[in-house]
């Protein structure tokens, strides 16, 4: 199947800036904050209303496009067919509700399993992160460089807390080989980091929702995004997701796996 990719980069950057301005507005008031599986699983009225609002727009441009979002009442997808939107409505509810900074709103779209263009916004410094196989990497409306390929001990390294903790898979041997961890508390902003350059790759126990935006985008400029043994992604699957630039994500291979 074929989309038109101006027009879909278009639409989405019309959502995620009425997104962006809903989100602002609602947290003027108190959010309604509740609890999932755990106190640190949190989901706010935000949340829900971000939600809400994407998958109206979505629809509404593309009647025929399935749907996965955090915090869906959506049918759940079991497979990637046809045109489907994979969207987070805030990515780091936990930064949301204690900093009001250093969240997401990601949107990941795929055509029959591929990758077609990924968004981040971070909505605090209102920085939008854009990028697929055939869309260029961009912030706002300016081109950004190719990301260098740092060998992984000259790069800063987003790496997930219990996993650095517990040494998960030699998380916190290849953290030391880095020039540091980094744990910013949001998959969004982390893979935003990434493509800007400023860390070399982010190792974490991810969602769907938290990986598909960021695998579309690192298309653009040459990520590798595998599972721990150097598997492509099962998208849908949840898993540990390593995301690195080439040099970096062999050496994490080698130390994963030795
Ligand atoms: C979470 C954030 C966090 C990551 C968690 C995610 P959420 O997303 O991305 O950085 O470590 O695994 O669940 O739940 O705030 O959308
Ligand atoms: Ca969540
Ligand atoms: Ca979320
Ligand atoms: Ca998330």
């Amino acid at each position: 199947m074929k989309i038109d990719l101006a027009q879909l980069d278009l639409n989405i950057r019309q959502w995620l800036a009425a997104s962006r301005q809903q989100i602002l507005l609602a947290m003027q008031s108190p959010l309604t904050v509740n609890t999932k599986s755990s106190r640190k699983d949190l989901v706010t009225n935000v949340d829900r209303m971000n939600q809400q609002f994407l998958v109206t727009q979505i629809l509404a441009a593309y009647p025929d496009a399935h749907i996965e979002g955090e915090e869906g009442h959506e049918a759940k997808i079991d497979r990637l067919k046809g045109l489907v939107f994979i969207i987070d409505p805030i990515d780091g509810t936990m930064n949301f509700v204690k900093q009001k900074a250093n969240f997401a709103v990601m949107i990941g779209v795929y055509c029959d399993g591929t990758p077609v263009y990924g968004a981040i916004l971070d909505v605090w410094r209102n920085e939008l992160i854009v990028g697929g196989p055939d869309v260029p990497l961009m912030m706002n409306d300016q081109r950004l460089n190719q990301p260098e390929d740092a060998p992984l001990a000259d790069g800063l390294l987003g790496v997930n807390g219990p996993m650095l903790i517990n040494n998960r898979l030699h998380v916190a041997e290849i953290a030391l080989a880095s020039s540091g961890p980094r744990l910013l508390g949001s998959a969004g902003i982390e893979f935003k980091s990434v493509a800007l350059g400023q860390q070399v790759g982010y190792i974490s126990y991810l969602q769907p929702w938290d990986v598909a935006a960021g695998v579309a985008i690192g298309a653009a400029f040459g990520l590798k995004v595998t599972r721990p043994n150097g598997d492509a992604l099962a998208l849908l699957e949840p898993g540990v997701v390593v995301a690195a630039m080439p040099q970096a994500h062999a050496q994490i291979m080698e130390m994963m796996n030795a």
